[in-house]
């Protein structure tokens, strides 16, 4: 069976996509504040990792950090309304950016949005 990270094209592709996506984070005035002052290689890093094993390829994620509990994780940081739709903007504009399986990529969006969605700890 092939599995939905091979079908979007493995490492590579999901290396891509995180690499944009921090790309925007890097200018943007709500998230940047969030992350280490120098080095997000890190953070992006984790971000790729966990995309790949939720995706079906590599589990390093989990085998480097243990569960992902998303939730827990970002429980340490203001996500509002704003900030959720800060990252959704950055991320949008990394997916546009690529040339993506138009099925492929409407499958990974609606996980990418709804994931932001339900990271929001703060009310508005
Ligand atoms: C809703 C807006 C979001 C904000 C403001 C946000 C912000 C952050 C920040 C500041 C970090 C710490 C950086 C680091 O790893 O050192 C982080 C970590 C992380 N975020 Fe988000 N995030 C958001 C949504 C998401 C979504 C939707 C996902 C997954 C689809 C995600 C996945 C991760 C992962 C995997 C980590 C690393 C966790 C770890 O292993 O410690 N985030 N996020």
């Amino acid at each position: 069976m092939t599995t939905f990270y091979e079908k979007a094209g493995g490492e590579l592709f999901f290396s891509d996509l995180v690499s944009r996506f921090y790309a925007n984070v890097a200018v943007d005035p709500i998230l940047r504040p969030m992350y280490p002052d120098t080095d997000m290689k890190a953070a992006a890093r984790r971000l790729q990792l966990f995309l790949e094993q939720y995706w079906g390829g590599p589990t390093t994620y989990s085998d480097e950090r243990g569960h992902p509990r998303l939730r827990m994780r970002h429980g340490g940081f203001h996500i509002d309304g704003a900030a959720r739709d800060a990252w959704i903007a950055c991320m949008k504009n990394a997916v546009d950016g690529m040339e993506i399986d138009p099925e492929i990529k409407v499958e990974l969006w609606k996980y990418l949005q709804s994931a932001a969605i339900h990271l929001v700890n703060q009310p508005d």
